[in-house]
Parts: C-alpha cells; structure tokens; sequence
C-alpha cells in the first residue's frame, strides 16, 4: 500500500489519503494543545506512545467483538484505517467524576459515581465542543436516534473491556472520549483510544497517567504515557 498526499492536519494527527480509496494513512505527532487549543505543546514520543497504544487497544476491542477503523500499524507513529464519514459527536464515558464533569456539577475529582455516565459533545472547534443532548442531535440531523443508540451501547460495552483490562494492570479507567463514523454504511469506532483521550489513574496511588499531566503543568508528562504503555505491553 502506499502512502499518498496528505489529505488533514489535525491537531493531534495527520490524515494521508492511499492508493485505496477505502484506506487513510495516519501519523500521530508530537503536538499536545488542552483548552480548546489555547494551551499548545509537545510531548516528546507522544505519537509513538499514543499510536502503540491505541492500536492495542483496538486489537483489545476487535477480540472482544467491538469493530473500529483499525487496520494496521504501518511504523512506530502510523496506522492505517478504514476511511470514515465521522459523526460529528464526541461521547464521553465517565466512571469517576474528573475534569469538566467535576466542575460542572459541583463534584470533587474523583468521586465514584453510582452509574456510569454516557454525554454527547458537539464536535465542533469553533464552538469549543459543547455539550449537547439527544434533541440537539436530532434537531441539527448530527445522527439518527438508531445509530445513537448503537453508540450508546457500544461506548458502554467499551467501558466494560477496557475498564477490567486495565484493573488487572492496576489502572483505574476514570472517563474516556470516543468517536464514531461511518464506512460504506457501517458503523465504527474511529479516533484514538490514548492518554490524550482518557483519564488513567494508578489504582494505588491515584497518580494521574494521562494527558491532564500536560494541561495542568503536573511534570513528567512523557513518563506517564510510556508508564500506561509499558503497564499494557510490559515493555
Ligand atoms: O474535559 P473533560 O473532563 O470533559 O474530558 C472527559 C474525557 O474526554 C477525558 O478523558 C478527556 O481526555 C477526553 N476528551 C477528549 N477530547 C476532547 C474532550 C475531552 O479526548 N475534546
């Protein structure tokens, strides 16, 4: 396969088109920005780490019948996947109160709650993703009621594999975002599943391992990626 122009540059990511119209070529960078873009960085070996990982966990997912855009690694920091028509709707999954949830309703970080907790965010850049519900959706035609529910059902049962795999590393899967779209038709899992895009805390210490090292000048924000992949890999 071979790798052509590049078609998107993302803030996390490059999209390169293939000579296989229903192939992308992505490349994880190094560039790391939190609050909408105001805050920009980089993180030395963060496209490594987060493309290693999240092609671990997908291949995690696809054992566990969950099927994503994944297809291969190509290098250390590219993959190929399915091309996807995305929808434009972030879903969060949260298991512990952290971040914007916290604060929105008024939790301390870190406040199991007694349910798990499914939100829709409008993926949209100029409108800081808003958080948005099933009216919302429908209302600006974001998605059918029906593929909804199979996201729903979906971020769920992703909770649930990722949640016990990382319990047995001693990884406390505190929220998580993801992002679907659509190939010929079908419905796939898309994006990431990384330290930028999850919230890991040491099940002991409840050291934070994730990208909220970064946003909140916590230090040793390479050091906790490679920390949750050599937990996953043992390398
Ligand atoms: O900031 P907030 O608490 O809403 O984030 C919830 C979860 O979603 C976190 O794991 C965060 O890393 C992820 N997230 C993301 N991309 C965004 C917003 C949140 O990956 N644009």
């Amino acid at each position: 396969m071979l790798k052509k122009e590049q078609l998107y540059e993302g803030k996390a990511k490059k999209v390169y088109r293939t000579d296989n119209p229903d192939l992308y070529w992505i490349e994880y960078k190094d560039d790391a920005t939190a609050f909408n873009g105001l805050k920009k960085g980089t993180i030395a070996n963060k496209g490594e780490l987060n493309n290693l990982i999240s092609a671990y966990f997908f291949r995690l997912l696809a054992e566990n019948g969950i099927e994503s855009h994944f297809v291969e690694e190509k290098s250390e920091r590219e993959m190929v996947v399915k091309s996807l028509q995305i929808i434009p709707v972030e879903v969060v999954v949260r298991n512990i109160a952290a971040g914007s949830l916290a604060k929105r309703l008024g939790l301390e970080e870190g406040t199991v709650m007694s349910r798990t907790v499914v939100e829709n965010y409008y993926k949209s850049d100029e409108l800081g993703d808003p958080l948005i519900n099933s009216d919302h959706i429908r209302a600006l035609n974001l998605a059918t009621p029906e593929q909804m529910a199979d996201i729903r059902a979906i971020a769920l049962k992703v909770n649930e594999i990722l949640r016990a795999h990382l319990a047995e590393r001693e990884l406390d899967l505190i929220d998580f975002k993801l992002e679907f779209g659509l190939h010929n038709g079908q419905l796939l899992l898309g994006d990431e599943i990384s330290p930028d895009t999850c919230r890991f805390w040491d099940k002991n210490t409840k050291e934070k391992l994730d990208k909220d090292r970064f946003r909140r000048d916590l230090g040793n924000v390479e050091e906790a990626y490679k920390e949750v992949y050599r937990r996953l890999t043992g390398r």
